[in-house]
């Protein structure tokens, strides 16, 4: 009997390690990791948060040296989250030049700066007493226009203090255009935005809401932030609208459930491409991975291939300096 039989053999490739890592067709590297951080004004230490294991509400003490460790891992950039002690109706904290945020990003870009990028997250949701990411009308509805003079009040203030990307996360109309119109009139042109354009109202964001202390205090943010089963194109008009604006980057959040949005805003654009494996994707896996129900490491590691195979030139991911450890 003939031996033809099958000629494709497509197992061929796969049967070394060795085969393997020559054919394969995506690569994580550490300089396209983001991590995102959270600082906590007036806390001794820091605080673990309980939805997130291995994550921390960082005092400024622990922020530095959680930076450190990425920077020493060559993790490529950090976004940074403030929690204010005190909030109010128009989340003040947001642009107080001594706010904790605008404390935390003069410390980190102080220490490593120089290393990898230094993002703030603008918006206001962290700072409000109501939790929503805006100004409210008196009806209780999020104020499109009066939001805008908020967010580009906080990224100046952001600029101001040391960040090196604004990354407005709102989901307000023109907030790119408002903002880069304030950055722009106080000196700082060069200074890039990475728009959250394409941002969906996700159940994916529980765990952040209780790192952040940002759950709204009433309703959903569903009047502002894109429907899962919204129309088809809108994410692709809400990617378009930025770039107009003057967005550098545009980001795609949560990651894993939106693959396929993720694909084609990298098919659609000529700008770097960000996606945000949320905190309820790093919470799925970390949870089902103490029940011993999957294998943690093989389950970070897919999960943020696929990211990139389905087109990330960035990803933000809580697991940043671990994954970059092992790729070094
Ligand atoms: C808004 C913001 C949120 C996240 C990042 N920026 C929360 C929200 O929109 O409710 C979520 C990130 C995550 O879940 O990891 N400032």
């Amino acid at each position: 009997m003939s031996a033809q039989f099958p000629v494709a053999r497509p197992r061929r490739l796969r049967r070394t390690a060795a085969m393997r890592r020559m054919v394969s067709g995506t690569r994580l590297h550490p300089a396209e990791l983001v991590l995102p951080l959270f600082v906590k004004e007036g806390i001794g230490e820091p605080n673990p948060i309980g939805s997130m294991p291995g994550v921390f509400q960082h005092t400024r003490d622990s922020l530095r040296k959680a930076a450190h460790e990425a920077a020493e891992a060559g993790v490529g950039g950090l976004i940074l989250f403030g929690v204010p002690a005190v909030k109010d109706a128009r989340g003040s904290a947001a642009d107080d030049p001594d706010g904790i945020i605008q404390q935390a990003v003069a410390d980190v870009v102080a220490d490593v700066g120089d290393a990898l990028v230094v993002m703030t997250d603008t918006c206001l949701d962290e700072f409000t007493d109501h939790g929503h990411c805006g100004i409210l009308t008196p009806g209780g509805e999020v104020d499109n226009d009066a939001t805008l003079e908020r967010y580009a009040a906080a990224a100046v203030s952001q600029a101001r203090a040391g960040s090196q990307v604004i990354a407005p996360s709102g989901m307000m109309d023109g907030q790119v255009a408002a903002i880069r119109a304030a950055l722009d009139a106080d000196g700082f042109e060069q200074i890039p935005i990475l728009a959250y354009s394409v941002k969906y109202a996700s159940a994916f964001y529980g765990p952040f809401r209780e790192a952040a202390e940002c759950a709204p205090q009433f309703g959903d943010r569903d009047a502002y932030q894109q429907d899962a089963a919204g129309p088809v194109g809108e994410a692709l008009r809400e990617v378009r609208l930025d770039l107009d604006e003057g967005a550098d980057g545009v980001m795609v959040k949560p990651a894993l459930a939106y693959l396929d949005i993720l694909r084609q805003v990298r098919e659609a654009v000529d700008v770097p491409v960000a996606a945000y494996q949320v905190s309820g994707e790093y919470a799925m896996i970390e949870a089902a991975a103490a029940n011993g129900w999957i294998d943690r490491d093989r389950a970070i590691m897919e999960s943020l291939v696929a990211i990139r195979r389905a087109g990330a030139d960035m990803i933000l991911t809580y697991w940043a300096t671990e994954v970059a450890k092992k790729l070094q």
